[in-house]
């Protein structure tokens, strides 16, 4: 197997590259083990006509300017401004936590800004410097949010309660001191017209690309030939066969996603509702055919479950994790000409376009090449 350039998965990294080099006139080679491209953002039309995604909902929002208008080169795109309802005490509240979720929740009439600082003030316990998770929650909110909404939901998502986490991980879940019921604040919000699948044919179709489906990187390495870089965006630690993790693993989650078809026109209120209590194992149910509103007589919905069996999603960010990464990260320095791009090689977390984001600027440091001379070369 000839090419210029090796990049292993057709992620939105992977395929951010092969469109980019293919562009710079190098002949690309995508190994790609599943039978599929696009990564976590394939999706397909199920059996119900609705379009669904395999590996879960995929919301894109971005504040980069320069990631918003290199998506918008590949498909249209609707505007979508995502918002999750959460199923606690039996009521439909929103999250991010608003004033609406604490009037609801207990029977109050917050109607100000003020109003919320206060409440918040007379319930959050002040933390300098939260350790952990559980302290940068309750830092936040209190104890009583705390344990109706982040408790219970933080243990099924990582099977770890909050304070076994790094408060990092529960920081990142604003808390809102208005009416905003937007799960994302970002500038750009939108989902792309004909799905995300589309958008990857279109970044892969160029004759100076070839994509092998099912094909494992680790079964073929010893037959690519000729190539001068070698982009890898699966997991860091099966790079280097695990060596710095055979006694205590590097950790990832994974999601069981459970899929049913419902016979009737919709079966809740919104696209995506949390279940953040124990009374369920699931953490969400996501119902496709409210995205774009699409029309079908049935409807389905995705109930899912985190376990740890199954492909790595989530990087479990603890220190012992971290410091197994450190290693690993390490040893990746010292690879010539291999390098590792994406959520999986990094062990961080990437919304999509942080993915875009992350490859565009290595292509540009590796190759120093502006949009602008790319494309004259064409
Ligand atoms: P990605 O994991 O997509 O691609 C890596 C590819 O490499 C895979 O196709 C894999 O099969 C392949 N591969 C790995 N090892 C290989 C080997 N040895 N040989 C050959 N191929 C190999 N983001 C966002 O902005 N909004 C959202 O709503 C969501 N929602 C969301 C839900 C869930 C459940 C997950 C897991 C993730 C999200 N994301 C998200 C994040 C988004 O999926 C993520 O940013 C991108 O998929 C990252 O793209 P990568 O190319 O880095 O990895």
């Amino acid at each position: 197997m000839r090419a210029d350039v090796v990049i292993i998965g057709s992620g939105i990294s992977g395929a951010v590259l092969a469109e980019r080099y293919s562009k710079a006139g190098k002949k690309v080679l995508i190994l790609e083990k599943r039978d599929h491209i696009g990564g976590n953002c394939y999706d397909y039309i199920d059996e119900n006509g609705i379009l669904v995604s395999k590996y879960g909902a995929h919301l894109f929002h971005t504040d980069m300017k320069e990631v918003w208008e290199y998506v918008n080169r590949f498909s249209d795109w609707y505007p979508w401004e995502h918002k999750v309802l959460a199923k606690v005490d039996d009521q439909l509240v929103p999250i991010p936590v608003n004033i609406n979720t604490v009037n609801k929740l207990f029977g109050l009439t917050i109607s100000t800004e003020e109003e919320m600082i206060e409440w918040l003030e007379k319930n959050r316990l002040p933390i300098k410097d939260p350790k952990n998770g559980k302290e940068a929650v309750l830092d936040k909110v209190g104890p009583v949010l705390y344990e109706k909404m982040f408790r219970h939901y933080t243990k099924k998502q990582w099977d770890k309660y909050p304070e076994e986490l790094n408060a990092s991980v529960l920081n990142r879940i604003p808390v809102r001191t208005n009416t905003d019921d937007r799960y994302f604040s970002d500038r750009f919000q939108a989902l792309p017209k004909h799905g995300y699948t589309k958008i990857f044919e279109k970044m892969l179709d160029h004759p100076n690309i070839t994509v092998k489906l099912n094909t494992d990187y680790f079964d073929v390495m010893d037959k690519l030939i000729g190539y001068t870089k070698l982009f890898y965006t699966g997991p860091i630690d099966r790079f280097f066969e695990f060596k710095h993790s055979l006694e205590d693993k590097l950790e990832y989650r994974s999601i069981n996603f459970v899929s049913e078809t419902v016979d009737s026109e919709f079966f809740q209120s919104n696209s995506v509702v949390n279940y953040p209590g124990r009374e369920v194992d699931f953490t969400r149910i996501v119902e496709y055919k409210h995205f774009g509103k699409q029309k079908s007589e049935k409807t389905t919905i995705v109930k899912e479950y985190t376990t740890d069996e199954g492909d790595p999603y989530y990087p479990v960010l603890n220190e012992k994790n971290l410091a197994i990464y450190q290693k690993y990260q390490e040893e990746a320095a010292k690879v010539k000409d291999v390098y590792f791009v994406g959520r999986l090689a990094n062990y961080k977390y990437f919304n999509m376009d942080q993915a875009f984001k992350n490859a565009l600027d290595l292509f540009h440091s590796l190759e120093g090449d502006s949009d602008a001379n790319l494309e004259e070369k064409l």
